[in-house]
């Protein structure tokens, strides 16, 4: 939780078979809750859960402080690591489109608002007014990103007509991606241990020698049981990764989970249309393992996993080999492919996996 830049006093678990109406806990577990935060003076209290907004008033009057559920907790870690003008636009329209659904009478995060002359309209109430100011908002929002997203798709359409090889650091939070990210490129992108260091897409140019141009991208971490409505709010800024030519998934080998990270990332990359992109698998931390670095291949000699530290930099220069050799590979001309027209997708996927045959 130190990504939020909260410090946890205690968790407290439970489970029910249908969720309270009105607090999400059941009444006993809510006591147990307000007892804790009066015994350890918390401020604030995290629900893992997607919770209703009258549930989290009603649970606010009943522990007596700020209560956030899940989706919540996410936004705020993003809102606290967006920096670029596209990153900070989509945790904007995130937040407020989270918060129009959410907005109840008696309740609402516009108060400043009130009373502001001209602002209301004639037989407005409050809550209308509201919804309607940000629905103003979200619609500006809205036309800026699209705005920024074509300027990025320039961005990308000059790169590959310069002939570069597109490689993105994709995995969850926390793997290692800023780490090797600065390893391989020497950026000074922002390294810490807290999760979602890295919520925009950086690119940098990597000299691996002769052959093609590298230009690697870094990606925001992914998180398991992502809110789908901000899976939706964040396609752009993956974008990237879909039209990667090579994902390095950074795993933390060390990580009891691992497997599961593995299988979650995958199935986002999967969600937003990269499942078919050629991955390695980059298992990070070995120092962790007390393990040497190592390249596994499959049979057919074809890179799957490279084991190395981004922290010490073990392995690191193994990678970098194995990404020149890549790099210096002919470029197999994308098979042509007779399709309906309207199925112009497909292509690029093919374009894209003949770029990584073997
Ligand atoms: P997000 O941006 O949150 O997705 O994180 P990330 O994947 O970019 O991870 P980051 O590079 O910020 O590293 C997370 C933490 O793991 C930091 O504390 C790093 O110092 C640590 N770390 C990264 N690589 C290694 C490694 O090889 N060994 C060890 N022991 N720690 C590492």
């Amino acid at each position: 939780m130190s990504g939020a830049g909260v410090r946890v006093l205690d968790a407290i678990e439970g489970s029910r078979r249908e969720p309270d109406p009105a607090l999400f806990l059941g009444q006993g577990k809510a006591a147990e809750v307000a007892e804790a935060v009066r015994r350890l003076d918390a401020t604030l209290v995290v629900v893992n859960h997607d919770i209703s907004a009258v549930q989290q008033r009603n649970l606010e009057k009943e522990v007596g402080v700020t209560v956030i559920d899940r989706t919540g907790l996410i936004l705020d870690i993003f809102a606290q690591r967006a920096r670029s003008a596209e990153g900070k636009l989509q945790v904007e329209l995130a937040q407020l489109e989270r918060l129009s659904t959410r907005l109840i009478r008696g309740w609402t995060h516009l108060e400043r608002q009130k009373g502001g002359i001209g602002l209301r309209g004639p037989g407005e109430t409050q809550l209308e007014t509201d919804r309607r100011l940000i629905g103003h908002r979200v619609k500006l929002l809205k036309q800026r990103l699209v705005r920024l997203q074509g300027q990025r798709s320039t961005q990308r359409r000059a790169r590959a007509r310069s002939g570069s090889l597109n490689v993105s650091l994709v995995g969850y939070t926390n793997a290692g991606k800023s780490t090797l990210f600065n390893r391989l490129t020497s950026a000074g992108a922002y390294a810490a241990d807290q999760l979602f260091a890295t919520l925009d897409t950086t690119s940098r140019r990597l000299h691996v020698g002769a052959g093609r141009q590298v230009v690697v991208s870094d990606t925001v971490g992914f998180i398991r049981h992502l809110p789908t409505t901000l899976v939706e709010a964040f396609r752009a800024t993956l974008e990237e990764t879909i039209h990667a030519d090579l994902l390095l998934h950074v795993v933390d080998a060390s990580h009891p989970d691992r497997d599961l990270q593995i299988e979650a990332v995958d199935h986002v990359l999967r969600e937003i249309g990269a499942g078919d992109v050629p991955q390695w698998l980059i298992m990070n931390k070995v120092d962790r393992l007390a393990q040497p670095p190592r390249i596994e291949r499959a049979e057919c000699g074809t890179l799957r996993r490279v084991w190395l530290s981004a922290a010490t930099g073990d392995g690191v220069s193994g990678l970098r080999e194995s990404l020149a050799v890549f790099a210096a590979e002919p470029v197999t001309p994308p098979p042509v492919i007779h399709q309906h027209p309207s199925n112009s997708q497909d292509s690029d996927v093919a374009k894209r996996s003949a770029v990584g045959a073997p």
